[in-house]
């Protein structure tokens, strides 16, 4: 292949020189590159190709490397302030250097692979270019699956076109004659991964796993892309999009932002269980909105693929996700079944009887360890979901009516509410919380507030990513999507969830898009606005299993203790916080009385 862009060649040849690969490889993003690559990882026993799954393997992870690693990842700009007190911070300088040492030679005994791929359809005037070079062939395979890589992104870069350098290593050369591992990566205190946003740049080192490796999802298109997005005007958000047309035919695009594993792929994939109503997949994970012609915010989704948790995963929960997965799709850390199919807990039907582990160990139902781990993941084609829409590559994306926020809490937070404005809205993103999951290494089950779902995404100060939010809103003006907050997982004082969830998700849904037009009522709470219980579409729900009164319930005392929480998490950002979002809590506040 011949590549005109000399910033580019110069970039791969000092990188050669300083990792010093047996061989280099220019991805042209085909079939079969894909296929020859899966043959060697098979060959090598790294990949297990699963006979009840055309084109589809399985792949173990060192029990070390099965999440990304919040403690691990950096934003380096010059000025610490700029990266914010919710970010890791080391100055570039210092960083380089540090990460320099580790590069040196550290590609020996394996060959390079230049990923040149695309973040949005090619052809969209919001898509990104980026260039990943990695020593891992489970990355490449895993990067076509998750955006456009190849050739045609190459024609255009052209001769000086922009691109942002991803370089990744797993951290793990090989002496000559040394026998690799089924998953080589770099002891935890070697991992890095880090963002330097002021240049537009990518370095991560050690760990081979999801989004620590995988430089197009959270590194580029939602660390990167959030910084770019703030200085060029538009924004980069770590949302699921979903359209939903009701039964007169108008159609409303819902962008919604939960935190990792709080089930925005089984939202995004959403099957309504009320009649007449139906849902299309845009995206399941980043949205990036630019203002159109007309004012409104339009979105892309920016990938190609999902990488979805899988434990969970089920007909029952998500059917589409389940036919997306019947082929082409890359297993990571689920059990292997005795008669070569992928399983983990929460699948449809029994267990197993028997089954090997993410660990490569025998499990049966009495091991008393699940046999996926609870962070296993698939990666498969969007263009294979059954619910994809046929607009989800429109270059210019799909016009935003509704902005969804919430997390996962087991109490206090109620099924929805709404907010009155654009800046109690913004208000309720920024103070967004939820009980962490198994998508970050650390414990599972503490409640922190993260904002916007984007405590582990932004890629610059909070504070200043707040202030964008109201400038934004500031620019939609009466263009503005409304906004609301949702809480699937509120429990009762036996520990049951009041909510089924799932496809009933879509009864909240519709009495959002019902406030848009006006057709339903809401009563003010000290909180925000929220549906009355006749309000709610509940026909054909078990009424019994539904407890809409303390679903719907606001606890004043509690709230107290949440404004107490916003206060100290507000004060981490000193004067920087926007005067509009310490109002809002003032306000808030007062109405708790
Ligand atoms: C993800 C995450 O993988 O948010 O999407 O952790
Ligand atoms: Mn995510």
């Amino acid at each position: 292949m011949t590549v005109q862009h000399a910033k580019l060649k110069e970039w791969v040849d000092s990188t050669v020189a300083w990792c010093r690969p047996d061989t280099v490889v220019w991805c042209d993003g085909s079939p079969g590159e894909y296929e020859q690559l899966m043959n060697r990882m098979v060959s090598s026993g790294m990949a297990i190709p699963l006979k009840k799954r055309p084109q589809s393997f399985l792949f173990r992870s060192q029990p070390s490397d099965v999440a990304r690693i919040e403690s691990r990842t950096y934003i380096s700009t010059a000025n610490r302030d700029d990266a914010g007190p919710t970010n890791n911070w080391v100055a570039p300088e210092e960083l380089k250097a540090t990460m320099k040492g580790l590069y040196r030679e550290c590609m020996r005994g394996r060959a390079m692979y230049v990923i040149p791929f695309s973040m949005g359809p090619i052809d969209s005037p919001l898509a990104k270019v980026g260039i990943e070079i990695t020593d891992s062939p489970y990355v490449v395979c895993n990067m076509h699956i998750m955006t456009r890589v190849g050739t045609k992104v190459l024609e255009k870069l052209g001769a000086d076109g922009e691109f942002i350098p991803c370089l990744h290593s797993i951290g793990a050369p090989l002496a000559p004659g040394e026998a690799d591992s089924a998953w080589p990566c770099a002891p935890l205190e070697k991992k890095y991964i880090s963002h330097f946003p002021e240049e537009n740049l990518i370095w991560s080192y050690g760990s081979g796993y999801g989004g620590n490796a995988l430089l197009g999802k959270k590194c580029l298109a939602l660390r990167i892309a959030s910084a770019m997005a703030r200085r060029e005007g538009w924004m980069a958000e770590h949302m699921l999009i979903l359209r939903l047309t009701n039964p007169a035919g108008r159609r409303f695009h819902i962008a919604a932002a939960f935190p990792s594993a709080c089930g925005k792929t089984n939202l995004a994939m959403l099957t309504p269980t009320i009649p007449g109503w139906k849902c299309e997949t845009i995206g399941d994970d980043i949205a990036w909105i630019k203002i159109g012609p007309d004012g409104r915010p339009y979105a892309i989704n920016p990938e190609s693929g999902f990488f979805g948790v899988a434990p969970g995963t089920s007909y029952s929960s998500n059917p589409a996700a389940m036919d997306t997965l019947k082929e082409n799709t890359i297993f990571t850390n689920c059990a292997l079944t005795d008669d070569g199919d992928i399983w983990w807990e929460g699948m449809d039907g029994a267990p197993p009887r028997h089954a090997i582990d993410w660990k490569g160990r025998d499990w049966t139902p009495a091991s008393g360890e699940p046999a996926a781990h609870p962070n296993a993941r698939f990666t498969a084609p969007a263009r294979q979901c059954p619910s994809i829409s046929p607009d989800w590559e429109l270059p210019q994306g799909v016009p935003i009516d509704i902005f969804v926020f919430g997390g996962r809490r087991t109490g206090v937070v109620p099924l929805v509410h709404e907010a009155a404005g654009w800046d109690q809205g913004v208000f309720m993103g920024a103070t967004a919380s939820s009980e962490t999951t198994a998508a970050n290494i650390g414990a599972v089950g503490n409640l922190r507030r993260d904002p916007f779902a984007m405590q582990p995404f932004c890629g610059y100060n909070m504070a200043d990513y707040f202030g964008h939010w109201l400038e934004m809103g500031d620019r939609f003006g009466n263009k503005a999507p409304r906004i609301f907050y949702v809480n699937w997982f509120r429990r009762n004082a036996d520990g049951k969830w009041l909510w089924p969830g799932f496809g009933e998700n879509s009864r909240v849904l519709k009495w959002m898009c019902q406030r848009l037009e006006g057709e339903v009522g809401a009563v003010e709470t000290p909180i925000g606005l929220m549906p009355r219980q006749e309000d709610l579409d509940l026909t054909g729900l078990a009424q019994s299993a539904v407890d809409l009164q303390e679903l719907l319930r606001v606890d004043r005392e509690a709230w107290k203790g949440e404004v107490a929480d916003i206060e100290r998490s507000f004060a981490q950002f000193g004067d920087r916080l926007p005067e509009r979002l310490r109002h809002q809590l003032a306000e808030l506040g007062r109405r708790l009385g």
